[in-house]
């Protein structure tokens, strides 16, 4: 096999998966169309993500606009620190991606490098337009965000989010009181997201307008290693890339979540929780496990908000390691961030289970002489003595930046132990950040193959089942005698229940498998002249090329749990 990126892109460009965006006017760098498959495909992805989060977790789901105003970004940090760096080829005025070009150079660290550090260590590496040697150039901080205004000849400065996550955070009080005011809770989002990435040059992996899957899990900072559900994934085993590991040159090591979070390797239970459901879901839309795994970022590699951060990494036989999911602890950074912004409360009020007794001294002036000496401020120093630490002569208030003595005869202060029900907590936040574009390459790239059929060349996708955009094809042997007729009531049936079912009545039958192949079909009905007789079918799988002969009454209920997993070809040949 030639370059299976190559191979995969016009496949997916020549059946409809990929298409470069606007091409009649010159396709632009970082965009793509989904065609008519890629968008079947990409749907069930995201909907075997949403198996994941909506019904399994139980997180409900939003949609949030694309575009937000300022103050959101400002909050989140974005305005200030979303950047890359960015350097242009002196020779032929490229701009370039100044780590990327480090990486590509054998320069290591390049990430953490400030910007003349980095300048230095470019200056010896080809540019990768023009593979010219770069020489002296300017590493800059280039800001990723789209920026627009928001209104007709309006100042109000808006922003194209970089992520669906913000959406999240900036509705968690009205989240809040849609989950009755308990943690933990979640919510989740699918949708684009917008990055002004540096010349892109990776086909879907690096795009300017990308699909996001992203989760946000509120849960109680004393609770992080009790995930209510851990069992479920308790046991769950795969080879973990510690940052410990990386720093020391070492093979990741396989381990259960249990081990992971009581071995200290996983922050807590939340991030290993969805660290193996994130494992499985890969698993689901058919990534192979001997191409992932699952690597933690160095400490100096993490998000500004990020306690604890892994990266699910597919094997692309093209680009390497690419990172497609990220899971991180992001703490209470952003409802924070944003409480402090708009001025919002973004609190919990978490209720004892039984209420605490709790030591206080309280203050009490004796308002009528308070009241007639200092009047209009009277009410002021009520307050303010309320906080205040008296000594055995008074307290000392500040009131209106003016700092008044109240002698000790004019107030009161009384110890007492008073039931405390509860208290207000800013939740942490865990998030699984999926990127629903790598994900639908990594499942192309790896289903992607050749082999011979009668002699003859078979490119086929091995998708899995769950995700291949036309579910089954139903071929009548001829276009005539009540095969065609026959053929098109089984396709009507199959829509009626659910399956995704392609009536082809052209040309030769062995032409129609090529075709169904190529684009991933697991499944081809042949109605031949015994199907008449018998009122049976032949049903083809794909990848063995077996064929079995089955009661057509018997498709609705098959071809549904053959599509679903529940049951598997060989089970019924
Ligand atoms: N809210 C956290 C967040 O956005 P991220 O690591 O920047 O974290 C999450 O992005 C995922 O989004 C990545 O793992 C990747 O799959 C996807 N992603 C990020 N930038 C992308 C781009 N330019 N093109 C395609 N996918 C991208």
């Amino acid at each position: 096999m030639s370059d299976v990126f190559e191979n995969v892109m016009d496949l997916a460009k020549r059946r409809g998966f990929i298409w470069p965006t606007s091409e009649c006017y010159g396709a632009v760098a970082g965009f793509i169309d989904y065609g008519p498959l890629g968008a079947m495909m990409k749907r069930r992805i995201e909907d075997i993500w949403r198996h994941f989060y909506v019904f399994q977790e139980g997180y409900y789901e939003i949609e949030c606009p694309t575009i937000a105003q300022e103050a959101v970004f400002i909050a989140s940090g974005h305005v200030k620190g979303f950047s890359d760096k960015m350097c242009q080829c002196p020779h032929c005025k490229e701009y370039l991606r100044a780590d990327h070009v480090a990486d590509g150079g054998g320069v290591c660290g390049a990430a953490t490098m400030d910007n003349e550090t980095l300048a230095a260590a470019i200056a010896t590496c080809k540019c990768p337009a023009c593979g010219k040697v770069l020489g002296n150039v300017e590493v800059y901080n280039f800001n990723l965000m789209f920026s627009t205004t928001i209104g007709p000849g309006s100042q109000r400065v808006g922003y194209l989010r970089p992520e669906t996550a913000q959406g999240m955070f900036v509705d968690f009080a009205r989240l809040l009181r849609f989950y009755r005011d308990k943690l933990p809770f979640g919510a989740v989002q699918i949708g684009k997201s917008y990055r002004n990435e540096i010349s892109p040059r990776q086909g879907m992996i690096r795009l300017r307008e990308f699909t996001q899957a992203e989760a946000e899990i509120f849960v109680h900072p004393d609770e992080k290693n009790h995930h209510p559900a851990f069992s479920r994934y308790a046991n769950y085993r795969m080879p973990l890339l510690t940052y410990v590991h990386q720093q020391k040159c070492e093979p990741a090591v396989e381990m259960s979540m249990r081990e992971a979070v009581d071995g200290g390797v996983i922050a807590n239970e939340y991030v290993a929780y969805y660290v193996a459901l994130t494992h499985e879901m890969l698993a689901t839309i058919g990534i192979r496990p001997d191409r992932l795994r699952f690597r933690q970022h160095l400490p100096d590699e993490r998000a500004h908000y990020a306690t604890d951060c892994w990266d699910a990494e597919v094997y692309s036989e093209r680009f390497g390691w690419v990172e497609t999911v990220g899971i991180a602890d992001r703490t209470n950074y952003d409802l924070n961030a944003h409480a402090k912004q708009s001025g919002t409360t973004m609190t919990v009020f978490i209720q004892y289970d039984t209420p605490k007794k709790v030591q206080r001294r309280r203050i009490i002036p004796n308002m009528g002489v308070l009241g007639r000496q200092y009047r209009k401020k009277a009410k002021a120093i009520f307050a303010a003595l309320e906080t205040a630490t008296p000594s055995p002569d008074g307290a000392d208030v500040t009131v209106d930046g003016e700092t008044i003595h109240i002698p000790a005869d004019l107030f009161e202060v009384r110890d007492e132990v008073v039931d405390v029900r509860g208290e207000e907590i800013v939740p942490h936040v865990i998030e699984p950040s999926y990127g629903i574009d790598r994900m639908c390459y990594a499942v192309l790239e790896q289903a992607y193959d050749e082999d011979t059929v009668d002699g003859e060349k078979r490119t086929v996708l091995r998708l899995s089942p769950k995700v291949a955009p036309v579910q089954v094809a139903v071929f009548p042997l001829m276009s005539r005698d009540g095969l065609d007729t026959l053929s098109e009531e089984i396709t009507t049936t199959l829509q009626k229940h659910g399956i995704l079912a392609e009536y082809d009545d052209s040309g030769a039958i062995g032409r129609r498998y090529r075709r169904q192949d190529e684009i991933g079909t697991p499944f081809a009905i042949t109605v031949d002249y015994e199907s008449k007789e018998t009122h049976t079918v032949t049903i083809r799988d794909r990848d063995s090329m077996k064929q079995v002969r089955i009661a057509i009454d018997k498709l609705p209920g098959m071809l549904p749990a053959l599509v679903g997993g529940s049951i598997r070809f060989a089970e019924i040949v």
